[in-house]
């Protein structure tokens, strides 16, 4: 964040008695931040939550961060060689940088940071999470959260492990990823594995916002930058959303902006067409984008993965 848009934003949430919560994560690192510490110790009172790669835990953590910090999310996708070829990570120094976390909780007798793991698992890497659940059983994890994959080119697009139908083989597999957290004390979130009626966004059901790094209000993690998707084979192209800027006008005034209210309100509702079972998906030229759906709403969640359940962030 540009400072400016950094200390409106730190000073609004400070300010508001019904923001209970903050989660510093989305698309980039948190870690890197140069506001990180700063960020942590003005919001101490939120009920922080960080999703991070714990990359730099080693260099930029200390006590008196962590101590402010309810909990932190950690991607870790695979291990040696997956980390490697996938996030230029080295895996045993990423173990070691957990280790480094749970060091500073224990020599300052801190129950929190609480620790879970955000496994985003694909055709590419499902094995990998045998040896790791090994590995993450002497870390102090309280949940794993298994994630699928939403390809974003159409080489990825063969790799998701989730299927519209009757999916025996992925409910076998995570049969067996049950069984082995359980033999090793852990506590699995499993994401479905086959398109399911039920439809749910995280986002408007927990009264949740994003602020951007430029400071724009969007609805979700996957309307906060311009993307591409490839669901269920069909390419499309994702814009961000933006319901105005925080410079403008309070985080709570744009809340309450009667567009953003009626959109929570549709798809609270579900009053939205889903794309992914509809018979005309194959002719349908809205589905290429997330501009409108076929009943004018916009933007489009008709096509979304996370209200699926097939993704999770936490
Ligand atoms: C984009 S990352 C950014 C936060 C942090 N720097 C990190 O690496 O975890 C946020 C979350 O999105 C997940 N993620 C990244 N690309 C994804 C994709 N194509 N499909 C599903 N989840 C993805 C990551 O694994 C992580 O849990």
């Amino acid at each position: 964040m540009y400072e400016n848009v950094w200390e409106t934003v730190v000073k609004q949430i400070k300010e508001s008695a019904e923001i209970h919560s903050v989660v510093l994560g989305g698309m980039g690192e948190p870690l890197l931040s140069p506001f990180f510490e700063k960020t942590v110790n003005e919001l101490r009172d939120k009920n922080l939550h960080v999703t991070s790669n714990a990359t730099l835990f080693r260099a930029k953590l200390t006590t008196d961060i962590v101590k402010n910090i309810h909990s932190f999310v950690v991607s870790i996708d695979g291990m040696q060689e997956q980390m490697y070829q996938g996030r230029g990570v080295v895996f045993d120094d990423l173990i070691s940088n957990l280790d480094f976390l749970n060091y500073l909780k224990k020599m300052n007798n801190l129950d929190n940071p609480f620790l879970d793991i955000q496994f985003v698992v694909s055709r590419k890497n499902i094995q990998d999470i045998f040896p790791l659940m090994d590995v993450l059983a002497s870390k102090n994890i309280r949940n794993i959260v298994i994630s699928h994959l939403v390809p974003q080119n159409e080489n990825q697009a063969g790799d998701i492990l989730y299927s519209r139908y009757e999916n025996k083989e992925m409910k076998e597999m995570f049969h067996k990823i049950k069984i082995h957290s359980f033999k090793r004390g852990l506590r699995m979130i499993l994401p479905e594995v086959e398109l399911k009626t039920e439809r749910k966004c995280a986002f408007v059901d927990e009264d949740s916002t994003f602020i951007t790094s430029s400071g724009e209000i969007v609805p979700c993690y996957r309307l906060s930058h311009p993307g591409r998707e490839v669901i269920f084979g069909r390419p499309k192209s994702i814009r961000q959303y933006s319901f105005g800027n925080v410079i403008n006008k309070t985080i709570l005034q744009l809340w309450d902006d009667s567009r953003y209210v009626s959109f929570r309100n549709k798809i609270h509702n579900n009053h939205i067409p889903s794309c992914p079972d509809c018979d005309l998906v194959d002719g349908c030229g809205l589905v290429h984008d997330t501009e409108f759906d076929c009943e004018g709403v916009s933007p489009s969640c008709s096509d979304c993965m996370w209200s699926r359940k097939f993704v999770f962030c936490s």
